[in-house]
């Protein structure tokens, strides 16, 4: 039987520990917050893509603690630790160096380190691997280390860690063939690729091709705007085409731990290389307009009915950053909601997967409660299950900044 440790049980680690658990591993989750620690040990999860029943299911094969000293008796450790910005939009590898540290003092020989957050080219080899070697063993020699991409897609449920193609690149062949060893537990496709390197940029590659798509369509969804064309109707359109086009559909923005933030770590390296990618700061620049741009339609809106931002009554539906989950981190509906109060406008939301928003003081108000007196209803994520039709027929005005008003067309409606 194979004993896992998992660092950082977050939306990436929690499932990677519960579904090695589930093939019968013994796993051992470290985190620093003990929130999170009392929550699985009461088998009580706290992310979407972990059930209560699955929780429970494995609880007698999961340990979760704050203490990095319960790894000693592992033979491979994942580290899923958060890898966000600064302030002035530069990587924060302060909790992955903080993380690799508190490591070092329990590694021993012959265990297996695979890193599974997102970071740029050169972190495993030239961060993670000289902080693990402060405990005296050799990387590639006397401990093996590689990089593996999560590529988890929460609350998916067609796509989970057993049927994703799993990449992976190892300091030495040595580290790759264990680490391969490892995740074929887990996962029934294994990409191996030459390095480290080549896996944290494939990660990479992944995201910033989604950033640069969704700003292509996110700029012409400003111009279509401009141009009195309906934007979906040409996206559908072009769709059709059974070769060279791969959908992609406006909205108000990105969210989420990956999407605003992995491109810039890449962007941050390129420099070291007297190289500035274009691309990557282009989309992140369009992709940032889109709050004001969103705002700026519901103003349009409210002013065909003869009224002002300042007091009007706006109801928010859909706060968290994608649909199906309640993640609101760097969610664009947070800075609309920002920007609508500053311009005077009294917001209140619905959305079934984020009870309460602490930063504005809000909590979600039930769905035809929230539209029926509100001066303009406006549909910043689409969550399943969400009468959005509901919405239309009760609220005075619609902004849509989803689509998903577009099977039941109606004149109080306008989209994105
Ligand atoms: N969320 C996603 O959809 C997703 C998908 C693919 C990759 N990733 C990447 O995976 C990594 C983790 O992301 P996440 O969304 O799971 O983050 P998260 O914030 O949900 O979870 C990270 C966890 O690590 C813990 N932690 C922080 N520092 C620690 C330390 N020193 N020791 C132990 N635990 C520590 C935190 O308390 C938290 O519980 C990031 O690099 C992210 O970019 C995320």
């Amino acid at each position: 039987m194979t004993t896992v440790g998992v660092i950082g049980l977050g939306y990436v680690g929690l499932p990677l520990a519960v579904a090695f658990a589930q093939e019968g591993c013994e796993v051992i989750g470290v985190d620093l917050e003990p929130r999170k620690i009392e929550a699985i040990g009461a088998g009580e999860p706290y992310i979407e893509d972990v059930s209560a029943e699955e929780l429970l299911a494995v609880s007698g094969r999961i340990e979760a603690t704050t203490r990095y000293e319960r790894l000693i008796d592992t033979e491979a450790i994942l580290i899923c630790v958060p890898t966000p910005l600064t302030r002035n939009r530069e990587p924060d590898l302060g909790p992955l160096i903080g993380a690799t540290r508190a490591l070092a003092q329990v590694l021993r020989a012959d265990q297996l380190v695979v890193l599974e957050s997102t970071s740029f080219p050169g972190t495993t080899r030239e961060y993670v691997a000289p902080l693990l070697e402060e405990s005296g063993l050799l990387a590639g020699r006397d401990f093996h280390l590689a990089f593996s991409p999560e590529r988890v897609d929460p609350g998916r449920t067609d796509f989970t860690i057993r049927n994703t193609p799993k990449v992976l690149g190892g300091l030495t062949d040595g580290c790759a063939e264990r680490a391969e060893a490892l995740y074929r537990i887990v996962c029934d496709r294994l990409i191996r690729v030459s390095s480290p390197e080549a896996a944290e940029l494939t990660k990479l590659l992944e995201n910033i091709f989604r950033s640069v798509n969704i700003a292509l369509v996110n700029e012409l969804a400003m111009l279509t705007d401009r141009m009195g064309i309906d934007i979906w109707e040409v996206i559908d359109a072009a769709a059709t085409k059974p070769y060279g086009f791969m959908r992609f559909d406006p909205g108000p923005g990105m969210g989420g731990h990956c999407m605003p933030v992995d491109p810039f770590y890449l962007s941050w390296r390129a420099r070291e290389f007297d190289m500035a990618t274009e691309f990557i700061e282009l989309a992140g620049k369009v992709n940032q307009q889109m709050p004001y741009h969103c705002v700026a339609k519901a103003q349009r809106a409210l002013n065909e009915q003869g009224l002002s931002v300042k007091g009007a009554r706006v109801a928010v539906v859909g706060v968290s950053y994608k649909a199906g989950v309640g993640d609101v981190r760097e969610s664009p509906a947070l800075k609309i909601i920002a920007l609508l109060r500053d311009l005077g406008a009294e917001v209140l939301y619905h959305d079934p997967h984020v009870p309460g928003l602490g930063e504005f003081g809000l909590r979600s108000t039930p769905l035809e409660e929230a539209v029926v007196g509100a001066d303009l209803a406006l549909i910043v994520t689409a969550h399943p299950g969400v009468d959005h039709e509901l919405v239309t027929r009760r609220a005075r005005v619609v902004v849509d900044l989803r689509g998903v008003t577009r099977s039941a067309p109606a004149t109080n409606v306008v989209r994105l």
